[in-house]
């Protein structure tokens, strides 16, 4: 994290890295949940004190949600679909689901204490990485990329084993909701989150055509962050997609959006041309048009050819007759047709209708 003391008042200042945290310590502090539990969304900027590589910045962007209050699969089966449709909606394929369960903290600490066991049993194998996690952050060394490391971990002790009934019934459920939304999943047992509050359900969607920062959102349930930090105990489950990563995604499947063309580029000259463009201008932005006003002067035909270079489908000329007559001159720049005039009164009505191709 990037972490400082202010210097004007001593204060301890730490950029957000994240955004979950936060959600539930402003939960805790107005009591958001007095009447029930709540979906809150948010996106912003993060930070994190990371190598920089392609994908990977110390300052990104995220979208996130979180659902406060809920313990049930159903809500986890209902964030999960609602990804899936997201990337629908934005064009994108190949993002595919990975999902795990980490069970209860107290599975968990079994389950941590054997693998442990097991990692010490072959310290010789691991590299300095696995080593230093091996006492901090032990679940970690599961999604070591260290080949070596990896063939430890493959004989290591299964957490699937160390669940008990509520966190398999937990798990089942939720799979069967997936499968009856027709949303697909690989289980992946190494699969364990880089943070440290998750429990139960943990699911990432990743896309192979990103190289290795390829995970686009991941997420999981986080049933013990209030009391963590300080709160009446709720359960509660969110995730975070990573912005710059699914416009990678989205440049990749030819899906981003381009530059919008503007509607218009209004072109000025003569005496009281420029305020009536400006009010022109002002107008046709209030309904809703994409519209550059010719800014820093210049001739009739220089003017016309930024016009022409901003690919806007239409000018709109003011000039001193137009004004006198409260009229604009309509020039299509993308097909051949005239030139008109057109009455200031009529001129949103036309432009729509221009714009459409009638
Ligand atoms: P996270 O996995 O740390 O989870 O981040 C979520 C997403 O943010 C990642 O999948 C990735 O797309 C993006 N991301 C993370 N770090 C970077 C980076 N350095 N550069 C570019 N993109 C990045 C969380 O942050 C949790 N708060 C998610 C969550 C919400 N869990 C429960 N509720």
């Amino acid at each position: 994290m990037y972490s400082w003391r202010d210097e004007l008042n001593g204060e301890d200042l730490t950029l957000r890295p994240e955004g979950t945290a936060s959600c539930v310590r402003a939960a805790i502090e107005h009591n958001l949940l007095y009447d029930g539990p709540k979906r809150l969304w948010y996106s912003g900027p993060m930070y994190r004190h990371e190598r920089p590589q392609k994908g990977r910045y110390r300052q990104f962007h995220q979208y996130g949600v979180e659902a406060l209050g809920y313990s049930g699969p159903d809500v986890d089966a209902e964030l999960i679909v609602m990804c899936a449709r997201l990337w629908r909606e934005l064009g994108l394929e190949g993002v595919r689901l990975e999902l795990n369960t980490i069970g209860s903290p107290e599975e968990r600490a079994r389950y941590r204490a054997d693998l442990v066991r097991h990692l010490e049993a072959n310290a010789e194998r691991l590299d300095a990485d696995a080593k230093r996690r091996l006492h901090s952050n032990p679940l970690r060394v599961l999604d070591s990329k260290n080949p070596v490391v990896q063939e430890v971990v493959a004989r290591a002790p299964e957490m699937m084993r160390y669940l008990g009934e509520a966190s398999v019934a937990h798990f089942d459920g939720l799979k069967k909701l997936l499968a009856g939304a027709g949303v697909g999943f690989t289980i992946n047992p190494k699969l364990v989150r880089g943070l440290d509050y998750y429990n139960l359900t943990v699911f990432e969607w990743i896309s192979d055509s990103l190289g290795a920062q390829g995970t686009v959102c991941g997420g999981g349930r986080y049933d013990g962050l209030f009391a963590q930090l300080g709160g009446k105990p709720a359960p509660a489950i969110g995730f975070a997609m990573g912005c710059e990563r699914l416009v990678a995604l989205m440049r990749d499947s030819g899906h981003a959006p381009g530059a919008r063309a503007p509607d218009a580029y209004v072109v000025h000259q003569g005496e009281g041309a420029l305020e009536s463009a400006l009010a022109l201008s002002d107008s046709l932005r209030s309904a809703g048009f994409a519209v550059i006003q010719h800014a820093g002067g210049g001739s009739f035909k220089s003017q016309m050819k930024k016009a022409d270079a901003s690919g806007a489908r239409l000018a709109l000329i003011v000039g001193e007759d137009e004004v006198r007559a409260s009229e604009v001159t309509l020039k299509p720049l993308r097909d051949g047709r005239p030139q008109r005039r057109e009455s200031c009164a009529t001129l949103t009505a036309r432009l729509a209708q221009l714009l459409e191709g009638n």
